[in-house]
């Protein structure tokens, strides 16, 4: 069963078109790698999965679940937003954690917030009947994604204090606190000084061994080769060119991919 169905996606700024018609799907605990030329519309497609860009025309389901129809009005109202937004997480280019809280309070303050609502809509927050019981289970698990991406010992630092590369660790962490379906980044490394980039890469290699969905936008190019069971080339807001690493990176059809795989490989990336 698809995880994810994207399909017909449209999206426009006033008289510009980015996303032209954007159909793709995804298999739980695959990894999807999206490249392509700056301006593209990679970011505008994962802010549209992620509602905070609201297509013109298209329809994206989660575990059958359609979240989006732009061709039914009525299923806008079904869900809220916010409940939407729970199925994906997003890791964004420059990291945006909150600077005046410390790293263990950027990564539990959306899952109290969560749990607070929940308990108070449906008496529970995964198994946990009270707040009191929630905020345990919300510590043990932000002590775990912690030592996940090797920051257990920054606990009580504030952002401002760490690395970027261990900025970007604690954003990947924060995502993942709220168990997202499918977990998004945008080019995660690229606000990065090449020396750290290594430690992010490793981190998100680690998720896609223990069955994280997830899709990358990334100039990496090895790296999507090496870790991505799919690769999308956009191109001017199209889908250009799809498969896997083998077909699109080394065999690449398309003149347009060609052009673009030409242009890293001179100037490395
Ligand atoms: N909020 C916006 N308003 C107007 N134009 C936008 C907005 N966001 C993006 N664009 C335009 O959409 C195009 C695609 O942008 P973007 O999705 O950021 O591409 P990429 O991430 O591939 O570089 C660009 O031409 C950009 O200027
Ligand atoms: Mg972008």
């Amino acid at each position: 069963m698809k995880m994810l169905k994207v399909e017909n996606i449209q999206k426009s700024f006033g008289k510009t078109e980015v996303l032209k018609n954007i159909s793709f799907s995804l298999e739980k605990g695959e990894v999807l790698a999206i490249i392509g030329s700056s301006g593209s519309g990679k970011t505008t497609l994962l802010r549209c999965l992620n509602f905070l860009e609201t297509p013109q025309r298209g329809r994206i389901t989660v575990n059958s679940e359609v979240l989006f129809d732009s061709s039914d009005s009525s299923k806008k109202k079904d869900l809220d937003v916010r409940k939407k937004r729970l199925h994906f997480g997003l890791v964004f280019q420059n990291f945006n954690l909150f600077p005046q809280y410390k790293v263990y309070d950027n990564i539990t303050l959306a899952p109290l917030l969560m749990a607070r609502e929940q308990i108070r809509e449906n008496g529970s927050y995964y198994g946990a009947a009270s707040l009191r019981e929630a905020q345990q289970l919300i510590r043990e698990e932000a002590d775990n994604l912690l030592k996940k991406v090797g920051l257990f010992e920054k606990r009580d630092s504030y952002p401002g204090d760490l690395s970027g590369g261990q900025q970007q660790r604690v954003a990947i962490a924060r995502a993942l606190a709220l168990n997202p379906d499918i977990l998004c980044f945008d080019e995660p490394t690229s606000a990065l000084d090449p020396e750290l980039t290594g430690e992010v890469l490793n981190v998100i290699r680690g998720l896609k061994s223990s069955d994280s969905t997830m899709i990358v936008v990334t100039h990496e190019i090895g790296f999507a080769h090496d870790v991505a069971d799919k690769i999308i080339f956009m191109d001017r807001g199209l889908i250009e060119e799809e498969g896997t690493p083998q077909q699109v990176i080394d065999n690449p059809q398309s003149a347009r991919t060609r052009e673009f795989l030409a242009r890293f490989n001179q100037f490395g990336d």
